[in-house]
C-alpha cells in the first residue's frame, strides 16, 4: 500500500518577514520530486503571505505551527482554527513537543484541538514523543502508543484517516542527536500496530507517519527508506533552503 510522502519543515520561532518569504520562495522554486508533499510549518504572523505566494505550487503545502482549543473568544494573543481556515491553511501542528512542554498542553487538550482542527477543515500533523527519561525507562513504546489514545481514539476512522502522524523524540529535537533507522521504524510499526488494533489495518496502512528529530540532508534516505517512515517533520534543517530540499529528495 502506498501513502502519501510527506516533508514537512517547522520554522518555529525563525525568521523575520523577508527572510521568511525568502526562504518560501526558494523552496517554491526549486527541484522537489514530484510525489513529495512539501509542507511548509510558519510562524502565525507570515501565514497568509506565504499561503498566497505558494498557492498554485504543486506539491508545496503551509502549516500553522498551532491553533486554540476554542473557536472563537476571550483568548489574547491566540489564533483559532477558524481563522486558519479563513486564510486558505489547511495543515496544523498540533501537540508539538515544545507546545506540550513549555504551554503544558496535555493529551486532553489536544485531543479538543485535533477535534478543532477537523471541524474546520484542518489537517492535524500530531506529534507525539518520549522523552529521554521514559526513553531510558524501556516504556516508551506503550508511553508514545497511549499519547494517541488519549487524544485521537475517539475520532471516527474516517477522520483519523486523514491525520498526519509525527514521531518525535523529544530526546532527538533540536541535539543533533537521531533516533536510528531502526528505533524509528520500530516505533512507527508499533504505533501503526495499534492503530489497526484499534480501528483496522486498512486505516493504519491509509495513515502517514513522519519521523522527527535532528532529520538532515546526511541522514534523512535512510529514515525515510524504513518500511513504516513516511517522511520527516524538520525543524533546523528546514531554515536553509538547500538543506529542506536535499531532505525533500531524499525519497527512494
Ligand atoms: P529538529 O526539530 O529537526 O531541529 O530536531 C524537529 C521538530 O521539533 O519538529
Amino acid at each position: 500500500m502506498s501513502r502519501a510522502k510527506i516533508a514537512a519543515g517547522n520554522w518555529k520561532m525563525n525568521k523575520t518577514f523577508e527572510d521568511a518569504l525568502q526562504l518560501s520562495r526558494e523552496i517554491a522554486n526549486g527541484q522537489r520530486a514530484e510525489e513529495v508533499i512539501t509542507i511548509l510549518g510558519v510562524p502565525s504572523i507570515y501565514l497568509k503571505m506565504i499561503v498566497d505566494q505558494v498557492l498554485h505550487v504543486p506539491g508545496l503545502e503551509v502549516a500553522a505551527q498551532n491553533c486554540h482549543a476554542k473557536p472563537s473568544g476571550a483568548y489574547t494573543g491566540e489564533i483559532s482554527a477558524p481563522m486558519l481556515n479563513s486564510i486558505g491553511i489547511k495543515y496544523v501542528i498540533i501537540g508539538h513537543s515544545e507546545r506540550r512542554e513549555y504551554f503544558a498542553e496535555s493529551n486532553e487538550e489536544l485531543a479538543e484541538k485535533v477535534n478543532i482542527a477537523f471541524s474546520n477543515d484542518l489537517v492535524p500533523i500530531f506529534c507525539c514523543g518520549e522523552s529521554l527519561a521514559i526513553r531510558k525507562s524501556g516504556n516508551h513504546l506503550d508511553y508514545v502508543a497511549n499519547q494517541l489514545k488519549e487524544s485521537l481514539y475517539h475520532l471516527t476512522g474516517e477522520q483519523i484517516s486523514n491525520l498526519i502522524i509525527a514521531y518525535e523524540p523529544i530526546w532527538a529535537i533540536g541535539t543533533g542527536e537521531t533516533a536510528s533507522p531502526e528505533q524509528a521504524q520500530e516505533m512507527h510499526e508499533y504505533l501503526r500496530n495499534a492503530i489497526a488494533k484499534q480501528y483496522n489495518s486498512k486505516i493504519a496502512n491509509t495513515i502517514p507517519i513522519l519521523y522527527g528529530g535532528s532529520v538532515n540532508p546526511a541522514n534523512a534516505e535512510v529514515i525515510f527508506s524504513q518500511k513504516d517512515v513516511d517522511g520527516g517533520l524538520v525543524g533546523g534543517a528546514s531554515l536553509k533552503s538547500p538543506d529542506f530540499l536535499k531532505i525533500i529528495n531524499s525519497f527512494s
